[in-house]
Parts: structure tokens; C-alpha cells; sequence
């Protein structure tokens, strides 16, 4: 397992602690561009005696080295696009889970200021508050529908009360060996068009193809059909 932008890794040590006790063998390694904090989490890892099993690295969670390439990808409120670059080092690894909670959302906000709103939306972006969360939604739903072209069933739900965080969203994924449908390739491909915005995810994805179609499109290993099946996209998780 990975946990990118781990920062004091908090969750790191928690996931580790959760997962061992119920009797899995997990390895896990902390990414974090902060090289006080690879030294602070590693002395603690020591100190807990989980040393040999819960490692820390200084680096970028584009480019850090990870080995072997992790099962399970975590990014707790990695910060803006840092969310995205989380996810795009998922998507190839080809990692089998991915849990990422967003925190702030910049890129889209900011992309969303400088366009003119097509028609006949502009209610929805006249007052800026309204405009900062529409673009939390878009941004969110986004890595949701580029994590589905990508071979992934993914789902967004609530993972705590908002009376903790408001940065309480949960991107859910497993990658399923699904190819996208004809209908979530459109999904996706009319949002950004109408709305004239290229997610950073999208950016640091186009190099690596999407999901290629196997025989049976759009259908995975069971025969169902490539789109989530879990019920509405927004839910409290649990
Ligand atoms: C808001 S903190 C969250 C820390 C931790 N996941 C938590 O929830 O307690 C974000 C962390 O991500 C790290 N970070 C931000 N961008 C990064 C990047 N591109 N590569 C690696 N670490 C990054 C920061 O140094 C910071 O420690």
C-alpha cells in the first residue's frame, strides 16, 4: 500500500495498525515531499517496532519510488492538484483500490473565472461561493468519469460527517479490467467541452491510454456492464 502526501501520517499508521490486526500482510510505504516529516515517521515507525513493514519516503507523489507498485493507493487531502497526481500514479500503477479524499480545488475554480459560462448555466457561477462549489462538484465528478475511462469503477461517497471536515468526499475506485462504454466516453468527453475546461488529471493522463476495449465492450470479467452498480453516486460510505 501507498499513502501519497501522508504529511504526519496519521492514516498511514492507522491503516497499518487496522489491516495487521485483522491479519493481513500489509507493507506500507508514506510519500511526502517533506524530508523532516520522512525522518519524523520513520523514527516513529521504529519506535512502534513496525519499521520493517511501514517506510517513508521524500519525494513527489509524481515521481516518487515506490517498490514493488502498491495494491492499494490512499491520498488523504492531498492538497489541490496533488489529489489528481495521486491518482494519475494510481491509475499507472495499475493499482487495484484507490481511496482518495480531495481537499481543496483550485485548478478548475480558477479555469471556470476565465471562460464566459455557456448558456444556460450562469446562475450556477454568477456569485463566486456558488462558482467555488460547483467547481468542487465538476472537478470531483471529473476524476470520478476519467477513473471509469480508465478501467476503473469508481464511486464518490461522504466518508465522514461534515461536522468533522467539510473536506468530506471519498473518490472509491477498483479497477475492474473494465473498458469504458461508448456513453461514459461521451459522458465525459460533453461535460468538458460545454464547460471549456481541461481537469489536470485529464493532463497528466494523456499519455497513458485509456482502458483498452476488450472483446464484449464496455462489459468486465462478470458480464456486467461497465458503470457503477452501488446505488447513487453521493453517499455516506458504510
Ligand atoms: C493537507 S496535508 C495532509 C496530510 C495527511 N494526508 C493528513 O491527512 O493528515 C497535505 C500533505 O501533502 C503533501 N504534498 C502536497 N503536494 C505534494 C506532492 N506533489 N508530492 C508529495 N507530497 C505532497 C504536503 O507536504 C502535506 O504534508
Amino acid at each position: 500500500m501507498v499513502d501519497l502526501g501522508c504529511g504526519n501520517a496519521y492514516l498511514t499508521f492507522a491503516a497499518y495498525r487496522y489491516l495487521s490486526q485483522r491479519g493481513l500482510d500489509v507493507t506500507l510505504v508514506g510519500v511526502d515531499v517533506r524530508e523532516d516529516q520522512r525522518r519524523r515517521n520513520t523514527e516513529l515507525a521504529e519506535r512502534l517496532g513496525w519499521g520493517d513493514r511501514v517506510s517513508f519516503v521524500a519525494g513527489t507523489i509524481a515521481d516518487a519510488a515506490v517498490e514493488p507498485a502498491p495494491d492499494l493507493v490512499l491520498a488523504l487531502h492531498a492538497c489541490d492538484t496533488a489529489t489528481d497526481e495521486a491518482l494519475a500514479r494510481a491509475v499507472r500503477w495499475k493499482a487495484r483500490w484507490v481511496l482518495a479524499a480531495p481537499c481543496c480545488h483550485h485548478d478548475l475554480a480558477a479555469q471556470l473565472r476565465a471562460r464566459p459560462t455557456p448558456a444556460p448555466y450562469e446562475l450556477l457561477t454568477r456569485q463566486g461561493i456558488l462558482r467555488e462549489r460547483f467547481a468542487d462538484v465538476l472537478t470531483d465528478a471529473l476524476r470520478a468519469g476519467l477513473l471509469r475511462l480508465h478501467g476503473y469503477r469508481a464511486e464518490v461517497v461522504e466518508f465522514v460527517d461534515s461536522q468533522h471536515t467539510p473536506r468530506n468526499l471519498l473518490i472509491r475506485a477498483r479497477r475492474t479490467g473494465t473498458g469504458p462504454t461508448d456513453e461514459q466516453r461521451a459522458d465525459y468527453r460533453d461535460l468538458v467541452t460545454q464547460w471549456q475546461v481541461t481537469p489536470r488529471l485529464e493532463t497528466l493522463l494523456a499519455d497513458t491510454p485509456e482502458h483498452p476495449l476488450p472483446d464484449g465492450a464496455g462489459r468486465d470479467e462478470t458480464g456486467a456492464a461497465g458503470r457503477d452498480e452501488t446505488g447513487p453516486e453521493v453517499r455516506r460510505a458504510g
